[in-house]
């Protein structure tokens, strides 16, 4: 079975940043979103990330950064037998993991 890694963002403003590794199983068409929602499910409730539409790049509550490049979780597909980076979006304030405040 393939699978995607993500190296994830975690922390907060008092434990600092630092870089977690999720392997998820890859399904064909998923979304970064919806492997970070995988490892919500199946590894790690607490990891935050904003969204609301889920996929339809309405809310735009789920951007963060993808190997560097600003971009849509939810429109983002997954590559299999890949790693990809997901960072917060930089220049907004941290909340928590890939959760900035946006306004
Ligand atoms: S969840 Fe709404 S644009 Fe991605």
């Amino acid at each position: 079975m393939s699978s995607v890694t993500l190296h994830v963002v975690r922390g907060d403003r008092e434990t600092g940043r630092r870089f977690e590794d999720y392997e998820v199983p890859y399904r064909e068409g998923m979304s970064l979103l919806e492997a970070i929602f995988w490892i919500r499910e199946h590894q790690d409730p607490s990891l935050a990330v904003r969204y609301s539409c889920r996929s339809a790049n309405a809310c735009k509550e789920c951007m963060a950064v993808v190997d560097g490049k600003a971009g849509y979780l939810c429109s983002i597909r997954a590559v299999p037998d890949s790693s990809v980076k997901v960072e917060p979006l930089s220049g907004l304030p941290w909340i928590k993991d890939l959760a900035a405040v946006m306004e």
